[in-house]
Formats: C-alpha cells, structure tokens, sequence
C-alpha cells in the first residue's frame, strides 16, 4: 500500500517564492509540505515547471483559463495591443478596446443590459454591484433599502463587502467582526435532497425560504445576489435552473436587484455563454438578471479583468446635475487596454469558431471517459454541465487532508488539480480531444486510487479546511 510521502523540500524558484512572496488561499506554514511548483511557462493546456514537468491544467488556473496557455491568437492581438496602448485611464478618456468589449457583452444580452463598468479582479466586480444597487435605490428615493440578500455557501470574493455575501466559513470567520450584515437564505445545492425529492423540489423549497424573507423585509433590501446554476467554491453545488426563474420573478414582485454573479460559471463554462441564459424555459424568451458581474474568463485567463453590465434603468438613475448621485467608483486600472482587448479577443474567438457547439463535442469525449467513474461505490454525486464535471468521494473513504493528499498526486500524475474539501473536480481549457480526454479521465481515476489506497500518517491527520 503506497505511503502519503511529502515532495522533496522545495529548492531554486519554489524555495526563493518562499523567502519572498506571500502566496495567496495559502496557509505558508504548510506551503514548506506543499511547495508551489515553480511554473516556468505553459502551452496548450500544459503548464511546464523549472525541472521540465509538465502538468495538465484541469482546473484552468483557477477557472480562468479559456483557450489554453500561449495562445497564438490571443498572443497576437495583446502584441498588437502592446505597440499601440497599453493603459489609460478610463475617466475622461475612453478608448476602442474598452468601447468594443461593452458593445459586444450588451449585445450578447440583446441589449438588455446596456452599459459596462470595468475593474480588475472578480470581487471588485461584486463591490461595484453592491454599491450600484444601493446607490440607485437612494438615487429613486428609496434610501432604506441597505441590506443585501446572499444564499448559504455563496462565495463572492474576499474584499470585506463581498466577503459579507459570502457564506464559506473558512475564507469570512476570521474577519466577521468588520463585516456589514446580510441576509442568508437556503442555498438551492440539489444535493441536498431528502428521500424522494428531486432537485425541482430543493429549488422550490429554497426559493420559498426566500420568498418569507422578501416578504418581511423588501422595503430593506436593495438586492439578492447569487452564482447562476452553481455555487463553485461550495464544491461545485449544481441546483435546478427553476431556482433561478423564481428568484427573478420574486425579485420583480418585491422589487428587489437581482445580481448574477458570473464570475466563475459566465464565458461558456456552464455551456450557455451566461449561466443565467439556462433560466428560461425552453422555446421561451430569455429573462435576464438586473447586474450581471463578470471577469476570470473574460480575458482568457490573461489578465485582471472584471466588469459589471447593468440594465440601463438602473444606469439611469445615476444621471444628474449634482455628481455626487452619479457613481463615482474608480480603480486605477479600470478598463485596462490590454485586459479589453484580451476579452474583445475572447469575444471574436466563441463567433468565429462557435465556442459553444465545439465545447459540447468536447463534453461528450470527456463524459464518455468518465463513464467507468460514475458507478464507482467510492463515490457519489456525479455531475456534469458544460464543461466541469465533479463527484464527491464518500466521507468515511476521504480521510485526513483529502484535498491535499489528491492534489500532490494529481501532480505526480501529470495533473494540476485542487479539490475543495472531499469534492474532486474538472473545470479544463476549451481544448479537449478524444485523447486527452481519455487521458484525462484516466489520470483523475488513477490519482483517485492512489490516494484512496494511501496509508496515512499520524502527522497528517489534522483537519482540512475546504479552500478552492
Ligand atoms: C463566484 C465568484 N465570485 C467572485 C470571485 C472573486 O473573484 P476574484 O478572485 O477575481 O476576486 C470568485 C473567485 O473564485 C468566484 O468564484
């Protein structure tokens, strides 16, 4: 039976990193067991360390990833960007990347959603939101309306007005002392269905619990704000498309914002460019949310980029001879050149080569590999949609730091890889053939063994928080 045996002590780049630079999701005390691969450059959906390793990125750096590493095209367009503009600032100037990505998202909404404001990363987007919702109340003569609606196991970032939407308590905890006060409402996660309901039943329940609270507190609440068909950093918590259809008709009853934020699950990864867009019933027109946040795939995995498209009412009510009722919000490098023609790129990229339909032939090679995964007794709740896939391997079968033990020999496998708890995931770049897909389907269930079959040391067996 093999032995939970640590990677040699880190040395050259790993060793230097841990001198130096405070990595982040990490806990540097155990970084010394888990050095960071020191990652030299990546091709495609490998990623090559400073030994000359080489690593399938199947969880996207972190679900940024779109096309792969070195994209030739991506590359071209940010090399032509870089001879003509990299940065300037977006009040007061304006420029063709930045006016070309929000005309492109709007009409990805029909136009529904017609202005975007850029940031940088993910929860910036969501602080925008945030803010937006109830500055445009206060603007409309609804100034009561302060507190903000968040589902159990949402995560929505880690600044401190996203870390109060966030409900992981690994990441809020230590800081919930400095965080403004939201309303947490069941999370629609079908998994937790009981004897005999389906995840419709779970999602009529769930959007029940929020009906009581909308009922009681509308002229409070500015918002509800929620991940669109699956709370990723939950471990992958799929729930019924229903939820979402009655979150947006009680939110129009109540009137209330509805935020989706679609940071993780936007840019396809769900198999709709929009999660949200999986609301509607099919054959019927599309409903939409009120702000939609978005960033991670954006650029391609590229660049900090981060953006909030918004309904023009909402935009609307902003416009005014005194400037303190326009939003007034800035980051330095909002609406980065590069970062926009990154994602202009991205844009072009899922009409040209019709992402979408090619990503659904990708799915079905890998559904097909993990076919022999799905009855496996070690496991249950496999899952697909779009492109990510996950299984939750059974408790008293994952042990002691499970997601740490699977990730070091996801690595001597070929594989970066970082379960969240005892849930094992694939979130891969839009680049799957039969072969990888086979392959990659192979080294998850190998990696599953391996760690299943490990022995584990007394000097392991201290908990695991689920980090993503
Ligand atoms: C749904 C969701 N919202 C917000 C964020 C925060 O994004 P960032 O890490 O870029 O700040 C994340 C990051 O994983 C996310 O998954």
């Amino acid at each position: 039976m093999p032995h939970f045996t640590s990677p040699p002590a880190p040395q050259g780049l790993a060793s230097r990193s841990l001198q130096a630079v405070w990595h982040p999701c990490t806990q540097m005390k155990r970084a010394l067991v888990v050095p960071p691969l020191a990652i030299t450059h990546g091709q495609g959906p490998w990623l090559f360390d400073d030994s000359g390793r080489r690593y399938f990125d199947a969880i996207s750096s972190w679900w940024v990833n779109l096309f792969g590493h070195a994209d030739a095209r991506l590359n071209a367009a940010l090399k032509d960007q870089l001879d003509r503009l990299a940065h300037v600032m977006l009040a007061g100037c304006t420029h063709a990347p930045a006016v070309e990505l929000a005309e492109r998202l709007s009409a990805l909404t029909g136009g529904v959603l017609g202005h975007c404001f850029f940031a940088s990363d993910g929860a910036s987007a969501v602080e925008i939101a945030l803010k937006m919702s109830f500055h445009h109340w206060r603007n409309r003569g609804f100034p009561a309306k302060q507190e903000f609606v968040c589902l159990r196991q949402g995560y929505h970032g880690e600044t401190l007005g996203a870390l109060a939407v966030t409900d992981v308590a690994v990441f809020r905890d230590a800081y919930d002392p400095l965080l403004m006060r939201s309303h947490q409402v069941m999370s629609p996660d079908a998994r937790q269905a009981l004897p005999g309901e389906s995840a419709l039943d779970v999602a009529v329940r769930a959007a029940a619990d929020l009906e009581k609270l909308l009922q009681a507190r509308h002229g409070q609440i500015a918002a509800v704000i929620l991940e669109p068909l699956i709370q990723c950093a939950a471990g992958m918590a799929f729930h019924d498309p229903a939820y979402l259809r009655a979150v947006r008709a009680l939110c129009d009853q109540y009137g209330v914002h509805l935020i989706a934020d679609e940071i993780a699950v936007g840019c396809g990864r769900t198999g709709s460019f929009f999660a949200f867009e999986q609301a509607a019933l099919p054959g019927q027109p599309l409903i939409w949310p009120d702000l939609i946040c978005l960033s991670k795939g954006i650029s391609g995995g590229y660049l900090p980029l981060s953006l909030v498209l918004s309904r023009d009412s909402i935009y609307e009510a902003f416009l005014d001879d005194d400037v303190a009722r326009g939003f007034l919000h800035s980051h330095s490098y909002t609406g980065n050149a590069l970062a926009c023609r990154a994602a202009c790129e991205v844009l072009a990229r899922f009409k040209d080569d019709d992402v979408l339909a090619r990503n659904r032939q990708q799915a079905a090679l890998l559904t097909a590999a993990f076919a022999p995964l799905r009855g496996d007794a070690r496991i249950e709740n496999f899952r697909h949609i779009g492109m990510i896939w996950a299984f939750d391997v059974r408790e008293p079968l994952a042990g002691f730091r499970f997601a740490e033990r699977f990730h070091l020999a996801g690595r001597a496998r070929e594989l970066l890889i970082r379960p969240i708890g005892r849930t094992v995931y694939v979130m891969p770049p839009y680049l799957l053939d039969e072969t990888l897909a086979d392959w990659l389907a192979a080294q998850v269930r190998a990696t599953l063994d391996d760690v299943l079959n490990q022995s584990v040391t007394d000097a392991d067996r201290s908990p695991e928080p689920p980090t993503a």
